[in-house]
Protein backbone atom coordinates (compact mmCIF):
# COMPACT_ATOMS: atom_id res chain seq x y z
CA UNK A 1 0.00 0.00 0.00
CA UNK A 2 1.28 3.45 -1.03
CA UNK A 3 2.12 5.62 1.59
CA UNK A 4 0.92 8.36 0.14
CA UNK A 5 -2.30 8.99 -2.32
CA UNK A 6 -4.70 11.87 -3.68
CA UNK A 7 -8.42 11.03 -3.48
CA UNK A 8 -11.41 12.10 -4.93
CA UNK A 9 -14.76 11.53 -3.61
CA UNK A 10 -18.42 12.25 -4.56
CA UNK A 11 -21.29 12.89 -2.71
CA UNK A 12 -25.08 12.48 -4.59
CA UNK A 13 -27.27 10.38 -1.12
CA UNK A 14 -29.82 13.10 -1.64
CA UNK A 15 -30.13 16.59 -2.11
CA UNK A 16 -26.52 18.14 -2.55
CA UNK A 17 -23.72 16.86 -4.97
CA UNK A 18 -20.74 17.27 -3.24
CA UNK A 19 -17.11 16.46 -5.08
CA UNK A 20 -13.68 16.75 -3.25
CA UNK A 21 -9.83 15.92 -3.58
CA UNK A 22 -8.08 15.08 0.06
CA UNK A 23 -4.66 14.03 -0.01
CA UNK A 24 -2.82 12.14 2.62
CA UNK A 25 0.96 11.49 3.64
CA UNK A 26 2.52 8.91 6.18
CA UNK A 27 0.58 9.51 9.29
CA UNK A 28 -0.41 12.51 8.63
CA UNK A 29 -3.79 13.33 9.23
CA UNK A 30 -5.64 13.31 5.70
CA UNK A 31 -6.01 16.91 4.17
CA UNK A 32 -8.61 18.58 2.12
CA UNK A 33 -7.23 20.20 -1.15
CA UNK A 34 -10.52 21.58 -2.46
CA UNK A 35 -13.61 20.76 -2.91
CA UNK A 36 -17.32 22.31 -4.75
CA UNK A 37 -20.85 21.63 -3.45
CA UNK A 38 -24.19 22.13 -5.03
CA UNK A 39 -27.29 22.32 -2.84
CA UNK A 40 -30.57 21.18 -4.77
CA UNK A 41 -32.69 23.04 -1.44
CA UNK A 42 -34.01 25.49 -3.90
CA UNK A 43 -35.66 23.21 -6.51
CA UNK A 44 -37.16 20.97 -3.95
CA UNK A 45 -37.99 23.75 -2.12
CA UNK A 46 -41.77 24.53 -3.69
CA UNK A 47 -42.73 20.54 -3.14
CA UNK A 48 -41.95 21.02 0.66
CA UNK A 49 -39.25 18.23 0.83
CA UNK A 50 -36.99 16.20 -1.46
CA UNK A 51 -38.17 14.83 -4.82
CA UNK A 52 -36.47 11.92 -5.50
CA UNK A 53 -36.45 11.55 -9.37
CA UNK A 54 -35.83 15.47 -9.95
CA UNK A 55 -32.87 14.87 -7.03
CA UNK A 56 -30.83 12.14 -9.45
CA UNK A 57 -31.67 14.32 -12.80
CA UNK A 58 -29.97 17.39 -10.68
CA UNK A 59 -27.32 15.18 -9.82
CA UNK A 60 -26.26 14.43 -13.11
CA UNK A 61 -26.45 17.87 -14.16
CA UNK A 62 -24.10 19.25 -11.36
CA UNK A 63 -21.60 16.20 -10.95
CA UNK A 64 -19.47 16.91 -14.04
CA UNK A 65 -19.09 20.72 -13.68
CA UNK A 66 -18.81 19.87 -10.33
CA UNK A 67 -15.62 17.65 -10.78
CA UNK A 68 -14.05 20.43 -12.72
CA UNK A 69 -14.25 22.98 -10.02
CA UNK A 70 -12.92 20.65 -7.43
CA UNK A 71 -9.73 20.11 -9.17
CA UNK A 72 -9.05 23.41 -10.24
CA UNK A 73 -9.55 24.40 -6.59
CA UNK A 74 -7.12 21.83 -5.53
CA UNK A 75 -4.79 22.62 -8.29
CA UNK A 76 -4.04 18.84 -9.57
CA UNK A 77 -5.32 17.29 -12.89
CA UNK A 78 -7.74 14.11 -12.91
CA UNK A 79 -4.49 11.92 -13.95
CA UNK A 80 -2.91 12.47 -10.63
CA UNK A 81 -6.04 10.26 -8.68
CA UNK A 82 -5.10 7.43 -6.97
CA UNK A 83 -8.59 6.70 -5.63
CA UNK A 84 -12.20 7.37 -6.71
CA UNK A 85 -14.62 7.22 -3.52
CA UNK A 86 -18.27 7.61 -3.51
CA UNK A 87 -21.25 7.47 -1.53
CA UNK A 88 -22.45 3.80 -1.85
CA UNK A 89 -25.17 4.23 1.10
CA UNK A 90 -27.37 4.89 2.82
CA UNK A 91 -30.06 7.53 0.85
CA UNK A 92 -31.69 7.43 -2.32
CA UNK A 93 -31.55 4.70 -4.51
CA UNK A 94 -31.13 6.85 -7.74
CA UNK A 95 -29.37 9.50 -6.49
CA UNK A 96 -26.91 7.27 -5.08
CA UNK A 97 -26.43 5.72 -8.48
CA UNK A 98 -25.54 8.89 -10.32
CA UNK A 99 -22.32 9.49 -7.76
CA UNK A 100 -21.79 5.53 -8.05
CA UNK A 101 -21.63 5.74 -11.71
CA UNK A 102 -19.47 8.33 -12.14
CA UNK A 103 -17.26 7.73 -9.75
CA UNK A 104 -16.95 3.77 -11.16
CA UNK A 105 -16.38 5.51 -14.99
CA UNK A 106 -13.70 7.94 -14.18
CA UNK A 107 -11.84 5.03 -11.62
CA UNK A 108 -12.36 2.86 -14.82
CA UNK A 109 -11.11 5.34 -17.44
CA UNK A 110 -7.96 6.24 -15.33
CA UNK A 111 -7.41 2.95 -14.75
CA UNK A 112 -7.58 3.41 -10.50
CA UNK A 113 -9.40 1.74 -8.00
CA UNK A 114 -12.87 2.92 -6.39
CA UNK A 115 -14.24 2.67 -2.84
CA UNK A 116 -17.36 3.16 -1.60
CA UNK A 117 -18.08 4.86 1.23
CA UNK A 118 -20.59 5.17 3.95
CA UNK A 119 -22.63 8.52 4.43
CA UNK A 120 -22.76 8.29 7.88
CA UNK A 121 -19.27 7.59 8.32
CA UNK A 122 -18.30 10.78 6.63
CA UNK A 123 -20.60 12.75 9.07
CA UNK A 124 -18.67 10.78 12.04
CA UNK A 125 -15.17 11.68 10.43
CA UNK A 126 -15.92 15.36 9.41
CA UNK A 127 -14.90 16.62 12.41
CA UNK A 128 -11.14 15.72 11.50
CA UNK A 129 -11.33 18.07 8.73
CA UNK A 130 -11.43 20.99 11.56
CA UNK A 131 -9.02 23.10 12.98
CA UNK A 132 -9.74 21.01 16.47
CA UNK A 133 -9.42 17.62 15.21
CA UNK A 134 -10.55 15.25 17.89
CA UNK A 135 -8.32 12.24 18.94
CA UNK A 136 -10.05 8.41 19.20
CA UNK A 137 -11.80 6.90 21.80
CA UNK A 138 -14.84 9.02 21.90
CA UNK A 139 -18.48 9.14 21.61
CA UNK A 140 -20.09 10.53 18.63
CA UNK A 141 -23.75 12.38 18.54
CA UNK A 142 -24.81 11.38 14.81
CA UNK A 143 -27.54 13.75 14.37
CA UNK A 144 -28.70 14.11 10.53
CA UNK A 145 -32.33 14.10 8.94
CA UNK A 146 -32.50 10.62 8.39
CA UNK A 147 -30.68 9.54 11.47
CA UNK A 148 -30.02 10.23 15.25
CA UNK A 149 -27.34 7.74 16.98
CA UNK A 150 -25.04 7.83 19.70
CA UNK A 151 -22.19 5.84 19.29
CA UNK A 152 -18.90 4.37 20.79
CA UNK A 153 -16.19 5.15 18.20
CA UNK A 154 -13.01 3.34 19.23
CA UNK A 155 -11.39 4.25 15.71
CA UNK A 156 -11.76 4.37 12.46
CA UNK A 157 -14.21 1.36 11.56
CA UNK A 158 -14.37 0.58 15.35
CA UNK A 159 -18.21 1.67 15.62
CA UNK A 160 -20.31 0.45 18.57
CA UNK A 161 -24.02 1.33 18.67
CA UNK A 162 -24.97 2.72 21.86
CA UNK A 163 -28.43 3.79 20.99
CA UNK A 164 -31.16 5.55 18.35
CA UNK A 165 -33.96 6.84 17.67
CA UNK A 166 -37.16 4.63 16.87
CA UNK A 167 -39.00 6.57 15.13
CA UNK A 168 -37.76 10.27 13.49
CA UNK A 169 -34.21 11.86 13.60
CA UNK A 170 -33.81 15.06 15.33
CA UNK A 171 -33.25 16.84 11.89
CA UNK A 172 -36.89 15.05 10.84
CA UNK A 173 -38.32 16.46 14.22
CA UNK A 174 -36.84 20.39 13.13
CA UNK A 175 -37.93 19.87 9.47
CA UNK A 176 -41.63 18.58 10.42
CA UNK A 177 -41.99 21.18 13.28
CA UNK A 178 -40.83 23.41 11.15
CA UNK A 179 -43.66 22.76 8.36
CA UNK A 180 -46.05 23.16 10.67
CA UNK A 181 -45.24 26.28 11.50
CA UNK A 182 -45.62 27.66 7.79
CA UNK A 183 -41.67 27.65 7.48
CA UNK A 184 -39.97 26.16 3.99
CA UNK A 185 -37.99 23.48 3.14
CA UNK A 186 -36.07 22.00 4.87
CA UNK A 187 -36.99 24.07 8.14
CA UNK A 188 -34.21 23.40 10.50
CA UNK A 189 -32.04 26.33 10.39
CA UNK A 190 -35.01 28.34 9.50
CA UNK A 191 -36.67 27.07 12.96
CA UNK A 192 -33.31 27.74 14.96
CA UNK A 193 -33.28 31.30 13.57
CA UNK A 194 -37.15 31.97 14.63
CA UNK A 195 -35.93 30.23 17.83
CA UNK A 196 -33.42 32.94 18.88
CA UNK A 197 -35.61 35.66 19.86
CA UNK A 198 -38.74 33.13 21.56
CA UNK A 199 -39.08 32.12 24.79
CA UNK A 200 -38.00 28.35 24.85
CA UNK A 201 -40.29 28.18 28.62
CA UNK A 202 -43.22 29.58 26.79
CA UNK A 203 -45.00 25.71 25.73
CA UNK A 204 -44.77 22.72 27.80
CA UNK A 205 -43.31 20.31 25.20
CA UNK A 206 -42.89 16.44 25.89
CA UNK A 207 -39.15 15.07 26.15
CA UNK A 208 -39.07 11.85 24.60
CA UNK A 209 -37.88 9.37 26.18
CA UNK A 210 -35.36 11.37 28.52
CA UNK A 211 -36.20 9.01 31.50
CA UNK A 212 -35.78 5.33 29.50
CA UNK A 213 -32.75 4.37 31.01
CA UNK A 214 -31.77 3.53 28.08
CA UNK A 215 -29.69 5.86 25.33
CA UNK A 216 -32.53 5.77 22.75
CA UNK A 217 -34.41 8.75 21.19
CA UNK A 218 -38.26 9.32 19.77
CA UNK A 219 -38.91 12.57 18.38
CA UNK A 220 -42.44 11.49 16.53
CA UNK A 221 -44.70 12.08 19.55
CA UNK A 222 -43.03 15.82 19.91
CA UNK A 223 -43.84 16.55 16.00
CA UNK A 224 -47.54 15.79 17.26
CA UNK A 225 -47.36 17.95 20.26
CA UNK A 226 -45.97 20.57 17.79
CA UNK A 227 -49.49 19.87 15.79
CA UNK A 228 -51.75 20.11 18.44
CA UNK A 229 -50.66 23.25 19.96
CA UNK A 230 -50.75 24.50 16.31
CA UNK A 231 -54.35 23.49 16.01
CA UNK A 232 -55.62 24.74 19.38
CA UNK A 233 -54.18 28.33 18.43
CA UNK A 234 -55.47 28.29 14.79
CA UNK A 235 -58.84 27.94 16.31
CA UNK A 236 -58.38 29.57 19.50
CA UNK A 237 -57.33 32.78 17.82
CA UNK A 238 -59.68 32.42 14.67
CA UNK A 239 -56.52 32.64 12.11
CA UNK A 240 -53.80 30.30 10.45
CA UNK A 241 -50.33 29.80 12.18
CA UNK A 242 -49.52 31.84 8.46
CA UNK A 243 -50.77 34.80 10.42
CA UNK A 244 -49.62 34.63 13.91
CA UNK A 245 -47.79 37.28 15.49
CA UNK A 246 -44.05 36.68 15.10
CA UNK A 247 -43.56 36.73 18.86
CA UNK A 248 -46.13 33.70 19.24
CA UNK A 249 -44.56 32.11 16.42
CA UNK A 250 -40.94 32.42 18.09
CA UNK A 251 -41.79 30.56 21.36
CA UNK A 252 -43.42 27.69 19.66
CA UNK A 253 -40.21 27.26 17.61
CA UNK A 254 -37.91 28.32 20.63
CA UNK A 255 -39.66 25.72 22.60
CA UNK A 256 -39.63 23.09 20.39
CA UNK A 257 -35.75 23.75 19.55
CA UNK A 258 -35.42 23.34 23.55
CA UNK A 259 -37.15 20.07 23.69
CA UNK A 260 -34.60 18.66 20.96
CA UNK A 261 -32.17 19.89 22.13
CA UNK A 262 -32.29 19.31 25.92
CA UNK A 263 -33.25 15.61 24.75
CA UNK A 264 -29.59 15.44 22.87
CA UNK A 265 -28.05 17.06 25.69
CA UNK A 266 -28.86 14.80 28.23
CA UNK A 267 -28.78 11.24 26.02
CA UNK A 268 -25.07 12.58 25.46
CA UNK A 269 -23.83 13.25 28.78
CA UNK A 270 -26.04 9.90 29.46
CA UNK A 271 -23.44 8.06 26.43
CA UNK A 272 -20.39 9.69 28.14
CA UNK A 273 -21.08 8.18 31.58
CA UNK A 274 -21.81 5.12 30.35
CA UNK A 275 -18.51 4.41 28.04
CA UNK A 276 -16.36 7.02 30.81
CA UNK A 277 -15.31 8.54 27.63
CA UNK A 278 -14.47 12.25 27.83
CA UNK A 279 -14.74 13.21 24.21
CA UNK A 280 -17.84 13.73 22.61
CA UNK A 281 -17.99 14.20 18.56
CA UNK A 282 -21.34 15.90 17.46
CA UNK A 283 -21.83 15.43 13.14
CA UNK A 284 -24.77 15.97 10.38
CA UNK A 285 -26.64 18.45 9.38
CA UNK A 286 -28.17 19.29 13.17
CA UNK A 287 -24.54 19.62 14.50
CA UNK A 288 -25.03 23.62 13.04
CA UNK A 289 -27.42 24.15 15.19
CA UNK A 290 -26.10 27.32 17.64
CA UNK A 291 -28.09 26.80 20.62
CA UNK A 292 -27.16 22.84 20.87
CA UNK A 293 -23.67 24.09 20.65
CA UNK A 294 -23.85 26.01 23.41
CA UNK A 295 -25.52 23.84 25.75
CA UNK A 296 -23.20 21.03 24.85
CA UNK A 297 -20.25 23.29 25.51
CA UNK A 298 -21.75 24.58 28.92
CA UNK A 299 -22.55 21.17 30.02
CA UNK A 300 -19.26 19.44 29.08
CA UNK A 301 -17.41 21.98 29.71
CA UNK A 302 -18.44 21.40 33.49
CA UNK A 303 -17.79 18.20 33.41
CA UNK A 304 -14.14 18.51 31.77
CA UNK A 305 -15.42 16.42 28.30
CA UNK A 306 -14.54 17.98 25.25
CA UNK A 307 -16.70 18.55 22.21
CA UNK A 308 -15.39 18.98 18.90
CA UNK A 309 -17.56 20.03 15.54
CA UNK A 310 -17.27 19.63 11.76
CA UNK A 311 -16.61 23.23 10.70
CA UNK A 312 -20.44 24.85 9.96
CA UNK A 313 -19.95 24.36 6.01
CA UNK A 314 -19.16 20.81 6.74
CA UNK A 315 -22.13 20.19 9.04
CA UNK A 316 -24.56 19.14 6.21
CA UNK A 317 -23.48 17.21 3.27
CA UNK A 318 -20.69 17.83 0.51
CA UNK A 319 -17.85 15.83 -0.96
CA UNK A 320 -15.30 16.54 1.44
CA UNK A 321 -16.13 13.99 4.31
CA UNK A 322 -16.77 11.53 1.81
CA UNK A 323 -13.08 11.78 0.39
CA UNK A 324 -11.39 12.34 3.87
CA UNK A 325 -13.41 8.79 5.03
CA UNK A 326 -12.56 7.07 2.43
CA UNK A 327 -9.15 8.45 2.60
CA UNK A 328 -8.75 7.59 6.72
CA UNK A 329 -9.85 3.83 5.96
CA UNK A 330 -6.83 3.74 3.17
CA UNK A 331 -4.66 5.12 5.80
CA UNK A 332 -5.76 2.90 8.65
CA UNK A 333 -5.15 -0.44 6.52
CA UNK A 334 -9.25 -0.64 7.06
CA UNK A 335 -9.98 -1.07 3.47
CA UNK A 336 -8.37 -1.66 0.11
CA UNK A 337 -10.30 0.06 -3.08
CA UNK A 338 -11.80 -2.09 -5.17
CA UNK A 339 -11.28 -2.92 -9.33
CA UNK A 340 -14.58 -4.33 -9.80
CA UNK A 341 -16.64 -1.37 -11.46
CA UNK A 342 -19.99 -2.77 -10.25
CA UNK A 343 -22.94 0.21 -9.70
CA UNK A 344 -23.42 -1.46 -6.05
CA UNK A 345 -25.38 1.40 -4.22
CA UNK A 346 -27.37 0.61 -0.45
CA UNK A 347 -29.66 2.88 -0.27
CA UNK A 348 -30.46 1.18 3.34
CA UNK A 349 -27.20 0.14 5.31
CA UNK A 350 -26.33 0.25 8.93
CA UNK A 351 -23.05 2.34 9.78
CA UNK A 352 -22.33 -1.06 12.60
CA UNK A 353 -22.45 -3.51 9.52
CA UNK A 354 -18.98 -2.17 8.56
CA UNK A 355 -15.96 -3.94 9.24
CA UNK A 356 -14.70 -3.62 12.14
CA UNK A 357 -10.77 -3.50 12.63
O1 LIG B 1 -26.67 15.62 7.59
P1 LIG B 1 -27.66 16.30 6.71
O2 LIG B 1 -27.15 17.36 5.77
O3 LIG B 1 -28.45 15.31 5.81
C1 LIG B 1 -28.66 13.97 6.09
O4 LIG B 1 -27.71 13.17 5.95
O5 LIG B 1 -29.80 13.69 6.49
O6 LIG B 1 -28.75 16.91 7.69
C2 LIG B 1 -29.83 17.66 7.23
C3 LIG B 1 -30.69 17.99 8.43
C4 LIG B 1 -32.02 18.60 8.05
O7 LIG B 1 -33.02 17.96 8.80
C5 LIG B 1 -31.86 20.07 8.46
O8 LIG B 1 -33.07 20.71 8.79
C6 LIG B 1 -30.97 19.93 9.67
O9 LIG B 1 -30.03 18.94 9.28
N1 LIG B 1 -30.28 21.18 10.01
C7 LIG B 1 -30.52 21.88 11.14
C8 LIG B 1 -29.70 23.04 11.09
N2 LIG B 1 -28.99 23.00 9.92
C9 LIG B 1 -29.36 21.85 9.28
N3 LIG B 1 -31.35 21.62 12.18
C10 LIG B 1 -31.36 22.51 13.19
N4 LIG B 1 -30.62 23.63 13.21
C11 LIG B 1 -29.78 23.93 12.20
N5 LIG B 1 -29.05 25.07 12.25
ZN1 LIG C 1 -25.99 13.54 5.63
Amino acid sequence: MNNEMLVLGFESSCDETGVALVHWHGSDLPVLLGQALHSQIDMHQPYGGVVPELASRDHIRRVLPLTAHALAASGRALTEVDVVAFTQGPGLAGALLVGSGVACALAAALGKPVLGVHHLEGHLLSPFLSADPPNFPFVALLVSGGHTQLMRVGGVGNYALLGETIDDAAGEAFDKSAKLLGLPYPGGPGLARLAEHGNPAAFSLPRPLLKSGNLDFSFAGLKTAVMVQVKRLSVARAEPVESWPAQLLADLAASTQEAIVEVLVKKALSALRATGLDRLVVAGGVGANRELRRQLDSACGKLGVRVHYPEMSLCTDNGAMIAMAAAMRLQSGQQTPSTTYAFDVRPRWSLTALPVS
